[in-house]
């Protein structure tokens, strides 16, 4: 059987699995680790996830549908997922996009040709007592202003020089509203 998960990969979700009476309770952990590895979730990713935890793939595809945080198409190294809602939206948010947009020469759902930025608009990111705000990948960016991006792509643009083709999930600082973006 073809395998697109590394051994690596499908042990980590065979753990995952055995944690729990039900294998289906290890399905988020499952295509997250999929996820990192592949770096979105094609259907091979799915076949896979679905035959270790021996569910459906359909109801495997159903969960990686309902969660914006899986990309079932190729995606950037870095995801820069701007809040649309109206808290962000009052607060700048339609802006920042376009700067975003401008900056990067792409449209909202569209990849940089390079590979290394994916700009989407999404729903509330439950931090709108700091809007406008941003997600990268796993991280958070509050209180955006267009000075702060323009600091935030430069930094990314860093990071991938450092860091080459290694996994998606780069190693921007944490948590980093008030110091790296500043
Ligand atoms: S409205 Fe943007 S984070 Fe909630």
């Amino acid at each position: 059987m073809s395998r697109i998960l590394s051994v690596a990969a499908l042990e980590a979700i065979q753990e995952h699995a055995a944690a729990f009476p039900d294998p289906r309770s290890a399905l988020l952990p499952a295509l997250h680790i999929a996820q990192d590895e592949v770096g979105y979730l094609p259907p091979a990713a799915l076949e896979d996830v679905s035959q270790v935890l021996d569910i459906p793939y359909s109801d495997v595809e159903e969960v990686v549908s309902f969660y914006t945080m899986f990309y079932g198409d190729k995606v950037g190294k870095f995801v820069l997922e701007v809040c649309k809602t109206v808290p962000c939206g009052i607060l700048g948010a339609d802006e920042i996009v376009d700067h975003i947009a401008q900056a990067l020469n792409i449209s909202p759902g569209e990849t940089t040709p390079d590979g290394l930025f994916t700009l989407l608009r999404v729903e509330c990111l439950a931090g709108c007592h700091r809007a406008p705000v941003m997600q990268v990948n796993s991280r958070y960016y509050e209180n955006l202003t267009k000075e702060k991006v323009d600091r935030l792509i430069d930094l990314m643009r860093s990071e991938a020089r450092m860091w080459g083709d290694k996994k998606r999930e780069t190693p921007l600082p944490a948590r980093d509203n008030e110091s790296a973006a500043r």
